[in-house]
């Protein structure tokens, strides 16, 4: 199902979190202002969002209180792309220029600190301390998810263990406190906040791992960037991990990995990608995917059979599946 169609039932609701969104970062200064308003109207997803609407679907919904919560998830989401485009030296997301290649690297650092303090003074609105501790942790995650990749560059001793453990804190966190803070925002029970928290979670490792593999198997079109940005990056994700695992692929493929990390990613890595697409590393990701996918759904089982629930297994597949 296209996200599209599954979005269309709560079409009114999303526009009305997509006009919070430009008010929110509508300020004073103009280069904030521009740099924040150029990401938004970028597009995206909006899948953080999203899932805190249909976390809250659970509970009491109440638009006006859980928007407290929808608007600052989608803004950490962008504060955290902003800085993440400086880091991967990006040229593009979604299509457009970064914000770092549009302005600098200076704008971009202060665009997205200036977006998390957004986040946090919309999020005050609402009195919870346990919403704030609950936001606050997870940013913390996210910041160490962030440092160990850059530590991990072209580390080829790493384990699944160190990727999986990477990934979770730098996006299935943020995906599951998303669920999780759209049913405490609603005053939904703890068992219930509990397994939406597991679902986002689940879906939150398939996302990052789907992500890894379009960065390998994907078309320019389809992601917004060039395939092969991680590995010029150094960023060694999953697939790549698993076909180092082949003892008559792993030297090759360690050449290949001195190769760009001592061009200092300018140069083609057009026969590394296609290495790893031959390779089983690419299986055995997208295996993972549905691993993650699965225990997502199971996540929900017990839960009330309403629209929301079937919403969640819609974007649950879509992740599975996505292209972009
Ligand atoms: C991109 O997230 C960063 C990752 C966590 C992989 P999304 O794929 O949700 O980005 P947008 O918001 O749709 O652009
Ligand atoms: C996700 O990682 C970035 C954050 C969680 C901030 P990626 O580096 O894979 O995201 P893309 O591919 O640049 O969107
Ligand atoms: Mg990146
Ligand atoms: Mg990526």
């Amino acid at each position: 199902m296209r996200l599209l169609d599954i979005y269309a039932k709560f079409q009114k609701d999303i526009s009305f979190i997509e006009k919070e969104l430009e008010r929110s970062i509508d300020v004073e200064h103009p280069i904030l202002r521009e740099a924040s308003l150029h990401l938004l109207k970028a597009g995206g997803k909006r899948i953080r969002p999203v899932f805190v609407l249909l976390g809250a679907k659970f509970g009491n919904y109440d638009l006006e209180r859980v928007k407290h919560v929808a608007v600052p998830l989608e803004l950490i989401h962008m504060a955290s792309l902003v800085h993440d485009d400086v880091i991967d030296d990006a040229q593009t997301r979604r299509g457009q220029l970064t914000v770092r290649s549009k302005w600098d690297n200076r704008i971009a650092m202060y665009t997205g600190d200036y977006i998390f303090a957004k986040a946090l003074t919309i999020v005050t609105r609402l009195s919870e301390p346990s919403i704030h501790q609950i936001m606050s942790k997870a940013l913390v995650e996210m910041s160490i998810g962030e440092m160990e990749q850059i530590r991990m560059f072209f580390h080829t001793e790493q384990t699944v263990r160190d990727y999986l453990l990477r990934i979770k804190r730098k996006t299935a966190l943020l995906l599951a406190i998303s669920c999780q803070l759209g049913a405490i925002a609603a005053q939904a029970s703890e068992k219930t906040a509990k397994q939406l928290f597991n679902f986002g979670y689940n879906v939150g490792m398939a996302f990052q791992v789907r992500d890894d593999l379009l960065d390998i198997c994907g078309t320019e079109k389809e992601i917004g960037k060039p395939p092969g940005s991680d590995i010029k990056q150094g960023n060694i994700t999953i697939p790549v991990i698993f076909a180092l695992q082949n003892p008559a692929l792993r030297p090759v493929l360690l050449r290949e990995l001195e190769r760009i990390e001592a061009s200092d990613g300018q140069t083609d890595v057009t026969d590394f990608l296609n290495m790893i697409r031959a390779s089983e590393g690419v299986t055995r990701a997208e295996a993972m995917v549905s691993h993650y996918i699965n225990k997502a759904i199971r996540s929900l089982e017990g839960l009330p059979d309403i629209q929301a629930k079937r919403d969640l297994v819609n974007i649950a597949h879509f992740v599975g599946n996505r292209s972009y």
